[in-house]
């Protein structure tokens, strides 16, 4: 039996991540390790809580001394490194947080591998989950490709392209088996309502305004999270060592777009009557440094490793509308308390 660590696995896509391995693969031992930050929910893996080949460990991956503690009594085969500090806005507000957990976390856990291990690397993996913001922004034409240049341009995207490059160094130094990959936004259920879709989803639900910073010309390339969760099933068991994959979903749309199509599909869901939700829309300042343009170019894993997303754009857009509406609770839940302070500070001055 295999022994798996799942950093950030109750968090949005590390939930999908330790779901989908611990249905997937009864025959690993799959430990999720979280701090239960803000971002971090255990109602998100409700449903495989009690399933013999699963275990929590709350913890922090900045505390060395833990770190260690843990490696040597799991003595773990592969590590799936997701836990961070996730939110741009958050980063420019308060980015010392994100400089301990993302660099300073990372380093721990790729120490802690290459010393359980003992240099023997045989059947062992540390895969290491980043982000295309590493990149930087695009201007209109052009795709992130493996090798672009990393230029980030944020405190959480900085500190996201050092954790790669430490990754990196980590495989050309010490040969420590490591693989990354670099997707692009995510959405679906369980995200937390900070983030573009979910927070414009509670907003329109509660016909509050719906904020979109700048003019909304921005561009993502969006990801339903089952289908990222399916790269990193794939690129875990057969990627190779030392090379970095970009995931995306091929589906450019500018904030403003993305948004007019939820409020139709709100209109719809809500019975409100056509163009009613699309009223909520509100221009806000804009965000600081706002990158204009992602968009990943694919083809690497779509021709070497056989991925490719599976779910249309408005397919998941509405799945994941139907997933909020029917978890009222759970959105209730992670809405109340803390996230009000925070939404007055981001929000009301803007
Ligand atoms: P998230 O913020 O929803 O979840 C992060 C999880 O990490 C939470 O459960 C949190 O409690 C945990 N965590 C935070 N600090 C920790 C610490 N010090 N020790 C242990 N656990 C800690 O994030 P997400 O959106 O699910 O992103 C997961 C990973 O994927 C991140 O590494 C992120 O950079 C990357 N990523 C995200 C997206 C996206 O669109 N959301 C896209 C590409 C890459
Ligand atoms: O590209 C991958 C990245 O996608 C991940 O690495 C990050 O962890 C994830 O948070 C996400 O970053 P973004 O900054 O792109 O996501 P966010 O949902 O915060 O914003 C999406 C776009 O919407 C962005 O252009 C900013 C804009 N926006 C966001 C919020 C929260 C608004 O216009 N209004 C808002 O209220």
């Amino acid at each position: 039996m295999k022994t798996i660590l799942i950093t950030g696995g109750a968090g949005f896509i590390g939930s999908h991540v330790v779901r989908l391995f611990v249905n997937k693969y009864p025959d690993y031992k799959i430990v999720n390790l979280d701090k239960l930050t803000y971002a971090g929910n255990l109602a998100n893996l409700k449903d495989i809580e009690k399933k013999q080949n699963y275990e929590f460990v709350k913890g922090d991956i900045v505390d060395k001394d833990f770190i260690d503690k843990l490696f040597e009594k799991y003595k773990f085969d592969g590590i799936i490194h997701l836990a961070a500090e996730s939110h741009v806005d958050r980063s420019i507000t308060n980015p010392t947080e994100f400089i301990f957990t993302n660099i300073v976390g990372t380093i721990n856990l790729l120490n802690a591998s290459k010393n359980s291990w003992k240099d023997n690397f045989e059947n062992k993996r540390f895969y290491h989950i980043s982000t295309d913001e590493v990149y930087g922004s695009l201007g209109k034409t052009g795709h992130f490709v493996e090798t672009t240049a990393y230029d980030p341009r944020s405190p959480y995207s900085a500190s996201k392209a050092c954790s790669d490059h430490l990754t990196r160094a980590y495989f050309h130094t010490y040969k420590l088996p490591v693989v990354i990959s670099n997707c692009s936004n995510n959405y679906g259920p369980y995200q937390f309502p900070e983030k573009l879709i979910p927070l414009a989803f509670n907003n329109i639900k509660n016909n509050k305004p719906v904020p979109i910073y700048g003019k909304g010309e921005n561009i993502r390339d969006w990801l339903y999270v089952e289908d990222h969760a399916n790269a990193i099933d794939i690129i875990y068991h057969k990627g190779i060592n030392g090379e970095t994959y970009n995931i995306g979903g091929n589906n450019e749309q500018t904030n403003l777009n993305l948004i007019k199509k939820l409020c139709e599909i709100m209109d719809l869901k809500l019975k409100r009557s056509k163009g009613t939700s699309g009223k909520l829309i509100t221009f806000v300042k804009d965000r600081a440094g706002h990158d204009l343009r992602y968009a990943i170019d694919s083809t690497k894993i779509q021709k070497k490793l056989k991925w490719k997303p599976l779910v249309k754009f408005e397919k998941g857009l509405e799945k994941t509308v139907d997933w909020y509406l029917e978890n009222e609770a759970w959105l209730k839940n992670v809405t109340s308390g803390s996230y009000q302070n925070y939404y007055k500070q981001q929000y009301l001055k803007r």
